[in-house]
């Protein structure tokens, strides 16, 4: 069903759901809480601005509803939307106008904002997808909307109607790009037409109801200068791991979801020298690089029938077969870390990924198994060789309690011993309290080792001031 037809199938609909409306839980609990105000006088005077609440509301759907049923009018005469929207504004103002009763009192923008989002958007959770600030929307069924800003989860006043207004909005993000929910598949990855990811889970799998899941898509990605700035990491760290990238080593961004390895992944493929093919391989392309040459693949998810699904396995057997100078994956979490790995010790290096992890060591680990997953008998040896020898460095990154996103550690993999894969630490953040504010304090770190590649380094004609390993004073974090 068309867009068009679906707000003129929904709306009649919704304009009656409107006016059924009871207040909301929030506003009854605020009479509640008025009725223990014992003064009669205060009683009256609470009662008589909740009445006056009550009725301005009222008034307020009341123009809704008018403005509804015009625009409803409009779209007989003419499908185009697009030329209805300007007008919305003007045709409120004549309502208000012609009916007395909407006079004084009425945020006429108030009204003509949410039909908009209604209209063109994607309902009351549009404040927040406009919201620069916002970095993720939860929608957790109708009566519960929560936001990122600024690295910290908040709870908004925004509601649905119902189930409906939810599963309404769900539609208009899939519909576009040939997806849909339903009971036969309740859930669905999603892309924005400004590349935001969207997860939608409706019931009777989410027991909230229809639930939301909406990382935003940064318009302007973070460059490494935003990651100092944010005192991810310090200008040191930064020197560094360029260099580590024009040198070439095959670099490992391990942490915990949402804890910005995506980010930083983005931000180092950005130091790769604008002369070189990258092949970038995604679940959902996220990455944005600057450079000239580079082709983005995306894997596919198997159709209903459970066919037709292309694995992050097959874009990465397949993208060295397409000349790659660099191979950058989204996040390793399977099969495709034997190919990885094979592929970093056979010539591919300077290679970069992500992976789910909590320490460098946990990181190591987790390759072993997903590199059982790839289904090849080989001894814990071997494997463990392959990994000490594909992966020169570990950037282990951390949401601390307080919201910041941290580079805990920048580790050196510096070979196998026995059957030990060895591991040096750079660089580590020194957690050494928590301020008045809340905010962790804590400095970044250098170990004062020096990585066994720095020669590697030195030789591809990268030095780096020998202060990075050493240098302490500026490191407030
Ligand atoms: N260093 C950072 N400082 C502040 N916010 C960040 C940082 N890195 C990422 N973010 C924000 O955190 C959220 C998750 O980041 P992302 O890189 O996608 O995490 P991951 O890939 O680990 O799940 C995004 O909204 C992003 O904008
Ligand atoms: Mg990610």
């Amino acid at each position: 069903m068309s867009l068009l037809n679906r707000i003129k199938d929904k709306n009649p609909q919704t304009v009656q759901e409107i006016h059924k409306q009871q207040p909301r839980p929030q506003d009854q609990q605020q009479n509640s809480s008025g009725r223990t105000v014992v003064v009669q006088e205060g009683q009256k005077k609470f009662n008589q601005k909740s009445s006056e609440q009550t009725e301005k509301q009222n008034k307020y759907r009341e123009l809704k509803r008018i403005l509804h049923n015009q625009i409803l009018q409009e779209l007989k005469e003419t499908d185009d939307i697009d030329a209805i929207i300007p007008k919305i504004d003007e045709m409120a103002i004549d309502i208000i106008k012609e009916n007395d009763q909407f006079k004084g009192s009425i945020d006429r923008k108030k009204v003509v904002e949410e039909i908009m989002n209604d209209l063109t958007g994607f309902g009351p959770i549009n404040p927040l997808l406009l919201d620069e600030d916002v970095s993720e929307v939860m929608v957790n069924g109708p009566n519960q909307v929560y936001c990122e800003r600024k690295g910290r989860l908040e709870l908004t006043n925004i509601s649905f109607r119902d189930n409906e207004h939810v599963l309404h909005v769900i539609e208009k993000i899939v519909a576009p790009i040939g997806r849909r929910i339903d009971e036969s598949s309740p859930m669905v990855d999603a892309r924005l037409p400004d590349g935001s990811r969207v997860n939608a889970i409706i019931p009777p799998l989410a027991l909230n109801g229809p639930t939301i899941t909406i990382r935003k898509f940064a318009k302007d990605p973070f460059v490494i200068d935003d990651l100092i700035h944010f005192k991810t990491l310090t200008q040191e760290m930064a020197t560094f791991l360029d260099a580590c990238v024009k040198a070439r080593l095959n670099i490992f961004v391990s942490g915990g979801t949402g804890s910005g390895k995506t980010t930083t992944l983005n931000v180092l493929s950005n130091f790769i020298p604008n002369d070189e093919r990258i092949v970038t391989i995604e679940d959902a392309a996220e990455l944005q690089l600057g450079q000239e040459h580079v082709v983005s693949l995306e894997s596919r998810p198997p159709n209903i029938e459970g066919k037709g699904g292309i694995s992050i396995r097959d874009l990465v057997r397949n993208s060295l077969r397409m000349r790659p100078d660099r191979v950058v994956i989204g996040e390793v979490r399977g099969a495709e870390a034997l190919d990885m790995l094979q592929a970093m010790n056979t010539g591919h290096d300077g290679s970069l990924a992500t992976g789910h992890s909590n320490s460098p060591r946990d990181m190591i680990a987790r390759l072993e198994t997903m590199v059982l997953f790839a289904g090849v008998e080989l001894p814990v040896k071997a494997i463990r060789e392959q990994i000490a020898g594909a992966i020169d460095v570990i950037i282990q990154q951390s949401r601390l309690k307080d919201g910041t996103r941290k580079i805990v550690k920048i580790t050196e993999v510096q070979g196998l011993e026995g059957d030990i894969i060895v591991l040096q630490d750079i660089f580590t953040f020194v957690q050494e309290g928590i301020k008045e504010n809340g905010k962790i304090a804590g400095r970044l770190v250098p170990t004062g080792v020096r990585p066994k590649f720095y020669d590697q380094l030195e030789n591809s004609g990268i030095t780096i001031p020998p202060n990075v390993f050493i240098n302490e004073g500026e490191w407030e974090a």
